[in-house]
């Protein structure tokens, strides 16, 4: 068996020994020249000068361009929507681009752009939330997700709370930056190498910078140092950027953002604003739920509606809601454009009802993981508020494990006892459950193809839709093929992701990349192995449900007799006997459909679970917290790899971990980003991980859809589970006043990230 073992990720050692080719590696031809952005140094205005004469005029600068030299169109959203590659007329946040300049060396193109002269006559800039809110700058109209009559329900229910908190963005962090490597060809073709999430999406934007037909770009990705959603759709202006430089130089052109403007020009994960009331029965019962989620989508539409419809599609997570009203806004503010995030929305969907169930399990005086079990979906509600139906529900089997592996009883009470006797320190424990949904939002996005190549030494060539961002679905899918052959891991080649070998692609993302090009993966070559026992079965006069493939070789049992040839003889004979050995291979995901407008359909193919239990401890001087502990059960279905998804898991739950509590975006009042780097903006470091961390996947779980070997997705649900560090900080915090149990106040309102001081300043709420 290939599939369903821990098989290595086929670029470990090399991204270990730093042997991985990533585009920065690749050997640079003669004449190649470098790039440098030339970006605004204002939130908002009007553009009325931008001179790059100076820089023209630079020692080894070689041109300039801007706006006025793009022969296409110069935008790089999609068809109808306008998103400029460089701002022409309006500025619209601190950063973007206007200008690239292209030098021998990088060193000239950074002193080259440096020496733009831009005037811009400033005008009022929005900068938060809540005047996007006020002012009603949207980059779409309001969605809402509604059932049944939450206002009806609020009124009669015995309970009502309502609160208000907010989340904060995140910076990907990927290790390798924005970089693209430009190529020009014969009759203006082009090949660009991108660190992208989407080959498509950079064919297609380059192609309408350059006025050209699809046919002449071609997109190369071998790996990404990292995407987690900040190069699905920002590595494509990146790679237009660097064609629109090879195109009209003629020269190859590498164009890699810096550490600092990778930051400052590029999209983030929204932030997002919560404003919410919910009713309950005396037990902690939800009746109803009405919710206002206010997104930061910066300036313009990039990814937000998807982003958006993630949020409502996961504000119930676990939990029945007989009555809801959940309303998502896109708020438009002059900031980056906020795009896909790991998590895309989810993340920001369920930390909702995490907030409300915490202050109804303070508010009634009851444990609020019992209130949390309470409330799941179950006989009582299986359908979710966008219709559709909560199958295969893991939901209490997750929780019952996790709650006897992690001792959670024992230890609630040892943190108790613990906090009496520790007036400095105070530990608290938080639990989640997780159901989040798998699928894209938008169906004709669930589809991918594949090319499998049989060479006649029996050596396997694999190529497919998917791109390799360390996330292991390259191995996966070589897993799948040689699964299919029979053959061990070995043979198969997995190769660069290309627009020229599989076409009209969708972006690696979604956790689908091995869901779709799995299977696409395992068409293509049982096709070719279809044919190869058609061809045996005729020319060794056997049946062909005789045919058998195993250990690298092919049984042909026939009456009396029962003969083995190894693959690769099987591989020639098919060759000599003409025998195609070359396919394509296709899916598309079954049963989905989704009205985006009614927010209503079938939006997922199935459901992930999990659960995880958090332990911190928080300094109450200090402020400072760390995670001491963290169990986590994560439903992978028949995972298709172990080894890989345990990886994927304890990585997405430090992210999350990261995104809650040290990780913070901070801009000035003029819009300018001042955390830029790793000095400070601080992603989680390996101290930083829970110092004890048990991961476990559900054992026994094939998934009940016919998933490629009954797998499931792994890229995102976990970094959900981290929401559990969030609940226990507010837990310790609580702690302070436990003598208060039953009263609301000791409910605290904790904005993410965590950060010291805003522990500090929910701690001094309590004392009041
Ligand atoms: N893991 C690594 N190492 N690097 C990444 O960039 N991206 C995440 C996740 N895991 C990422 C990662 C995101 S945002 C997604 S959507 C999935 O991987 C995409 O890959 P998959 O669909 O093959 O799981
Ligand atoms: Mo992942 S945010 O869907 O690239």
């Amino acid at each position: 068996m290939s599939v369903h073992k821990s098989v290595r990720h086929d670029s470990a050692l090399k991204h270990a020994t730093g042997q991985a080719l990533y585009i920065d590696d690749m050997p640079e031809p003669a004449g190649t020249l470098h790039a440098a952005l030339v970006l605004s140094p204002v939130a908002s205005g009007r553009l009325r000068k931008l001179d790059l004469t100076g820089a023209a005029s630079m020692a080894g600068v070689v041109a300039t361009f801007d706006a006025g030299d793009i022969p296409g169109r110069n935008s790089i959203a999609g068809p109808g929507k306008e998103e400029p590659l460089f701002a022409a007329d309006r500025v619209e946040y601190v950063g973007q681009p206007l200008a690239i300049v292209v030098a021998a060396t990088l060193d000239a193109a950074r002193a080259g752009a440096a020496r733009a002269v831009i005037e811009v006559e400033e005008t009022d800039a929005i900068l938060d939330i809540a005047t996007a809110l006020t002012r009603r700058a949207y980059v779409q109209a309001p969605s809402t997700l509604q059932r049944g009559d939450p206002e009806a329900a609020l009124k009669t229910a015995p309970h009502t709370l309502s609160a208000e908190f907010s989340v904060g963005g995140q910076e990907h962090f990927y290790l390798e930056g924005q970089i693209a490597f430009a190529f020009p060809g014969e009759d203006d073709d082009l090949v660009v190498h991108s660190s992208t999430q989407h080959p498509t999406e950079v064919q297609h934007v380059c192609a309408q910078i350059l006025g050209c037909d699809f046919n002449r770009v071609t997109a190369v990705v071998r790996r990404l140092g990292g995407g987690f959603g900040g190069k699905e759709s920002n590595a494509s202006w990146v790679a237009a950027a660097a064609a629109l430089a090879a195109h009209r130089t003629g020269k190859p052109v590498k164009f890699r953002l810096p550490r600092e403007i990778d930051m400052i020009a590029t999209g983030k994960r929204h932030g997002f604003d919560y404003r919410y009331t919910v009713g309950f029965d005396d037990e902690g019962r939800v009746l109803a739920l009405d919710a206002v989620l206010a997104a930061d989508a910066g300036w313009s539409l990039d990814m937000t509606p998807g982003v958006i419809a993630r949020a409502l599609t996961h504000v119930d997570n676990a939990y029945w809601l007989p009555h809801v009203r959940a309303v998502g806004y896109a708020c438009r503010t002059n900031k980056q454009s906020n795009t896909a995030f790991r998590g895309f929305g989810g993340p920001q969907g369920v930390v909702v009802m995490e907030d409300a169930i915490d202050r109804i399990a303070r508010h009634l005086g009851r444990d609020a993981d019992a209130v949390r079990a309470l409330n799941f979906y179950d006989e009582k509600g299986d359908e979710t508020p966008y219709g559709q139906k909560v199958e295969e529900n893991h939901l209490p089997r997750v929780w019952s494990e996790l709650k006897r592996e992690a001792s959670i009883e024992r230890r609630r009470a040892e943190i108790a006892a613990f906090n009496k006797t520790c007036p400095v320190l105070k530990r608290g424990l938080g639990l989640f459950p997780l159901k989040f949904g798998i699928s894209f939002n938008i169906p004709h996005m669930n589809q991918a193809g594949a090319l499998v190549h049989v060479y006649t030494d029996g050596s396997i060539r694999l190529n497919h839709g998917g791109t390799e961002m360390g996330q292991g679905l390259f191995i996966k899918v070589a897993q799948v093929v040689a699964e299919v052959f029979k053959v061990d891991i070995e043979r198969i080649r997995p190769t660069a992701t290309s627009t020229a070998e599989v076409p009209n692609t969708s972006p690696t993302a979604a956790s689908t990349g091995s869901d779709l090009n799995g299977w696409a993966a395992y068409e293509a070559a049982d096709t070719i192995k279809q044919r190869m026992i058609a061809f045996a079965a005729g020319h060794f006069g056997a049946d062909a449900g005789d045919i058998e493939f195993a250990d690298n070789a092919v049984r042909i049992a026939k009456p009396g007799s029962n003969q083995v040839i190894s693959f690769n003889e099987l591989v020639k004979l098919c060759y000599l006997g003409r025998v195609s050995l070359s396919s394509t291979g296709y899916y598309r995901t079954p049963k989905i459909h989704w009205d985006g407008v009614a927010m209503r359909g079938r939006p997922f193919f199935y459901f992930s679970y999990g659960a995880a239990a958090a332990e911190v401890a928080i300094d109450t001087l200090t402020g400072e917290s760390r995670v001491l502990r963290a169990d986590l059960i994560q439903d992978c279905g028949s995972s298709l790899n172990p080894a890989i998804d345990l990886g994927q898991i304890e990585g997405a739950f430090v992210q999350g971990q990261g995104w809650f509590t040290c990780e913070e975006l901070w801009w000035d009042a003029k819009g300018r980003l001042r955390t830029v780097g790793p000095s400070t903006y601080k992603i989680p470091g390996s101290r930083d991980a829970p110092a004890i961390f048990n991961v476990t996947l559900l054992d026994n779980a094939p998934s009940k859809e016919a998933t490629i070997f009954r797998s499931k997705a792994v890229g995102e649900p976990p970094l959900l589970l981290a929401t559990a560090v969030w609940t226990a900080l507010k837990d310790a915090i609580a702690s302070t006043a436990s003598d208060r149990r039953g009263d609301d106040r000791t409910a605290v309102r904790l904005d993410a990230p965590a950060t010291p001081e805003r522990i500090l300043a929910a701690l001094a709420t309590l004392k009041q």
